[in-house]
């Protein structure tokens, strides 16, 4: 048996948030479940080109054939690593290779987690910590770590022309059936409840552990910052209104009531209805 992980089969194209900013669309559906959920990466193809996180290794050929499809890989000045995790690193020791001027923009935690799978070019790095900044030609980015993380490497990235951050996994919940393309074609309470699953049981469990006041006033220091428009790895996009029902909904999530956690018994329903199935 191979163990090596299956090629997505739901396919969309990558999407313009504004005249140079894409999102690059992965698409894994649920196990048991009839949800899909994204695996984003962000492109942004303005006077020094920077791509944003990286893919999935099982999504290679297809990640690879969109990003250069939107910047030139001679061209690309930048790649910006949100955090450690295998959705977001996963292409990419073939993106340094293709793209021979890009600085790669990580930090020391980053470094020190990842050091075991991928052979960092020092010389060619730039740390950023929360709150750093970063010219990339004709825009600044400001590194914002987003109120929920699953590594402390995290770093998001609010674009301060456009307006547009990268959340990275901050706000991620799934769609019901294929991907919705924004998060105002989710029914709320459908939307509501898809974080509070993935925040608690995906993402930031310690989130229920939390001073109150402390994680409302950093949920509301990052909402301060003003953005537009919230493209992250795991959500449909969030934009105008969205945004602050978006914020509203992180601020209470130390207190949602917690969708319980499939256990053994529902590994043994999937397990069943596969055969079932006939897979
Ligand atoms: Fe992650
Ligand atoms: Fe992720």
């Amino acid at each position: 048996m191979s163990f090596a992980p299956e090629t997505p089969c739901t396919r969309i194209p990558p999407t313009r948030l504004d005249t140079d900013t894409w999102v690059v669309h992965q698409v894994q559906h649920a196990l048991g479940a009839p949800l899909s959920v994204y695996l984003n990466s962000m492109v942004i193809a303005g006077e020094e080109p920077a791509i944003v996180d990286t893919g999935s290794v099982n999504n290679r050929s297809q990640w690879l054939e969109d990003v250069f499809g939107i910047v030139d890989p001679a061209d690309v000045r930048w790649v910006l690593l949100s955090h450690d995790d295998s959705d977001h690193t996963g292409n990419l020791a073939p993106v340094m290779e293709a793209c021979p001027t890009a600085t790669l923009v990580c930090s020391w935690p980053l470094v020190e987690r990842f050091s075991n799978a991928f052979r960092f070019p020092l010389d060619r790095c730039r740390w950023l910590n929360d709150g750093d900044t970063l010219d990339i030609g004709d825009r600044r980015l400001m590194a914002v770590r987003p109120p929920v993380y699953d590594s402390p490497a995290t770093r998001g990235f609010l674009d301060e022309r456009s307006g547009i951050y990268w959340g990275v996994d901050a706000f991620a919940t799934p769609s019901p059936g294929d991907p919705a393309p924004t998060v105002a074609d989710l029914d709320p309470g459908f939307w509501a409840q898809g974080m509070a699953m993935f925040v608690h049981h995906a993402l930031s469990p310690w989130v229920g552990l939390v001073d109150r006041a402390r994680y409302a006033a950093e949920v509301d220091r990052v909402r301060a910052m003003g953005m537009t428009t919230i493209a992250t790895a795991h959500s449909p996009l969030i934009e105008g209104r969205s945004v602050a029902d978006a914020f509203d909904l992180l601020r209470d999530l130390p207190d949602v009531p917690v969708p319980p956690v499939p256990d053994q018994d529902a590994l043994d329903h999937i397990l069943q209805t596969a055969v079932t199935a006939g897979m």
